[in-house]
């Protein structure tokens, strides 16, 4: 089968508007390294020996897959800024269907699944007030189950779906650029796009939720994420109960039987 021709094979990384992009074959984690550079500064390294994911949980990091960190300006307000996670994670999505899995889906705040397996894991991480860095991971032709097989069933990466594997480094630019893009929707104050397109991206909505600080759990119907980033869930009581981001532990999905 011919490689889609929508993708270009191994365009420069230098070509990418306004980014500088520098790539290792070996760092502890992409994102730790990115903290020390400017906005519009990306790393990618084949291998991460000490990746990070969400909530403090380790992140395999094996070679064939993309670990990725970008670093973008959060200048002035607070507010807007808050929706990163949320915006990274509809990017990365974005990418992820055009590559041709219309099916991808998101799991809140950011994780992309196909199905009930994750495909892609997204880290912001603030390490100073002016900057984010938005850290991506994309299993592409990795296999994590194979190093950890509790994981078995629960991950995917492209070469399983796809005909053909893109090239990475057309999929850095297609992430660098789609996440351009959703950083100056929120410069631009466009949050109700945002919320629009997200809302329209969480799939199973059934969910258990567990809030930060031992402040308990709530189960219920997943509404919609509001323009503050706050999750509303609708409770067994019929009561919207409003659960901003920093409020939330775990968010799990329960699955029709
Ligand atoms: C998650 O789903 O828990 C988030 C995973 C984020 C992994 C990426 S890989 C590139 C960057 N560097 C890291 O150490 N973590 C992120």
């Amino acid at each position: 089968m011919s490689p889609d021709p929508a993708i270009p094979q191994e365009p420069d990384l230098r070509a990418i508007d306004g980014w500088t992009i520098h790539e290792f074959a070996e760092v502890t984690s992409t994102n730790s390294l990115a903290a020390h550079l400017p906005p519009w500064t990306a790393v990618r390294a084949v291998v991460q020996t000490a990746g990070r994911g969400r909530t403090g949980r380790h992140w395999l990091s094996d070679e064939e897959g993309l670990w990725l960190s970008a670093v973008v300006p959060t200048p002035g307000d607070i507010a807007p800024w808050s929706l990163l996670p949320l915006a990274a994670g509809w990017a990365v999505l974005s990418v992820v269907r055009a590559l041709g899995l219309p099916d991808a889906r998101l799991r809140w705040p950011n994780d992309i699944l196909i199905g009930r397996r994750k495909l892609a894991g997204i880290l912001v991480d603030r390490f100073s007030a002016g900057a984010a860095v938005v850290g991506i991971g994309l299993n592409v032709a990795n296999h994590p189950e194979k190093t950890d097989p509790e994981l078995a069933g629960e991950v995917i990466c492209l070469a399983d779906l796809l005909p053909v594997t893109p090239p990475f480094r057309a999929l850095i630019v297609r992430l660098l650029d789609a996440l351009t893009r959703e950083h100056h929707r929120l410069e631009t104050g466009d949050v109700s796009g945002l919320c629009r397109d997200l809302n329209g991206a969480w799939r199973y909505r059934q969910v258990q939720v567990t809030l930060a600080g031992g402040r308990g759990a709530v189960n219920g119907y997943l509404d919609s994420v509001d323009p503050a980033g706050a999750l509303l869930v609708r409770d067994a009581a019929g009561e919207m109960r409003v659960l901003p981001a920093p409020h939330v532990e775990l968010l799990r999905e329960v699955f029709p039987i």
